[in-house]
């Protein structure tokens, strides 16, 4: 298959962890014979150093033009201390999920063995942690208008704002995800305090109606933040609004062990979206220091959700799980031995390509 794929490094560590994605992609490329186009374009406090907007007009266009999109992290510490900072590089990635529609962010959290014991958790409970988050991103607090200051500054308002359509069509998604794994959806939301929360309640409960098969569940934010902890392997599907979704998922991410091992997708009305969930990460940035692997997964999502390869992506989830085995990792997972982003990178290509040129040796 030919693919063109537009390739949004950003800042901070971005560039380094693409770089590796974008190897592994290229191994996936010679073993498998497909034909990868990558096309770069400028995000975050890169772009906005070159064009003073953080998501400009022509990346806004390479994405649209694009089968799918690869991207890195956003954020610069020079912008993070200046309340008064009149662009953000944040804002890139907003205004980028907003104009290319991708309402549902796609989390999954899944532990593996072979790292069990860096969790900060109890490795017993950390091994049953499977399950997947969908967040949905281009509602709720993170858009709504009115927003702003009082004339006289003394006063700040965010306005939380759902509608049920924007409800229902992540929710769909959520539905279908469940279908094919435990069947069961948790959703989570201050239905107790929050207008926007009972909407949700009252709209998933009536959708939910036509799959008795699959078990709908309602949690508060604050109690399913505790239960994430407690008892991760309790979830399947969780369903949520923007801003729980991200504070959840950010929780979540540890329970693994690292917040370097998790990939995402965003998808929506147009092209689909790829990237790790960590961020840019500034205080390692360009020491090679950083872990790979949500890039690299995220990379493997792309091929399965965005160009139905699925044994190629599986061939990925392969490839990175015999390198935690060999220990062939960065020092958020052996601090005393650490082996760099680059090698990391290189080690995991490889074993995609001999994974599927001598499957023995794997
Ligand atoms: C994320 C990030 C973003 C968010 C920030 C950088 C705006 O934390 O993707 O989770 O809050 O959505
Ligand atoms: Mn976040």
């Amino acid at each position: 298959m030919r693919k063109k794929i537009s390739v949004l490094a950003g800042d901070g560590i971005g560039p380094e962890v693409t770089k590796q994605a974008l190897k592994v992609l290229r191994a996936v490329e010679r073993a498998y014979g497909h034909e990868f186009e990558f096309q770069e374009g400028l995000v975050g406090a890169a772009a906005i150093d070159e064009t003073g907007d953080p998501f400009p007009r022509e990346t806004e266009e390479l994405c649209l033009k694009a089968d799918a999109i690869l991207f890195g992290a956003i954020g610069h510490p020079k912008y993070d201390n200046d309340p008064n900072a009149k662009v953000r590089p944040e804002q890139g990635l907003l205004a980028m999920r907003k104009k290319l529609g991708l309402f549902s962010n796609v989390r999954p959290v899944k532990s593996y063995r072979a790292i069990s014991h860096i969790s900060p958790l109890k490795p017993e409970i950390v091994e049953n942690a499977d399950f997947v988050v969908f967040r949905e991103l281009t509602g709720g607090i993170y858009f709504g208008e009115p927003r702003g200051r009082s004339e006289n500054g003394k006063t700040a308002y965010d306005t939380c704002i759902y509608t049920k359509d924007e409800i229902l069509r992540i929710t769909k998604l959520a539905f279908e995800a469940a279908a094919k794994r435990r069947k069961c959806v948790t959703l989570v939301d201050k239905a107790n305090v929050l207008a926007t929360s009972r909407l949700w309640r009252e709209t998933v409960q009536e959708y939910g109606r036509q799959f008795p098969d699959i078990k709908l569940d309602y949690m508060y934010i604050d109690s399913a933040a505790m239960k994430l902890i407690q008892n991760p392997g309790y979830f399947d599907v969780v369903l949520t609004e923007n801003m729980f979704g991200d504070i959840l998922t950010d929780a979540a991410s540890v329970i693994t062990g690292s917040l370097g091992m998790l990939p995402s997708a965003s998808m929506g009305e147009k092209v689909a979206l790829f990237e790790p969930i960590h961020g840019s990460y500034p205080e390692v940035a360009g020491k090679l220091r950083a872990n790979p692997i949500g890039a690299i997964l995220s990379a493997a999502m792309m091929l399965n959700y965005a160009f139905n390869m699925v044994t190629e992506s599986n061939a990925i989830k392969a490839a990175v799980d015999k390198s935690l085995q060999e220990g062939f990792v960065t020092e958020d997972i052996n601090y005393d031995d650490p082996k760099s982003t680059e090698e990391v990178g290189d080690r995991i290509a490889t074993l995609v390509w001999r994974g599927k040129k001598e499957p023995a040796a794997r």
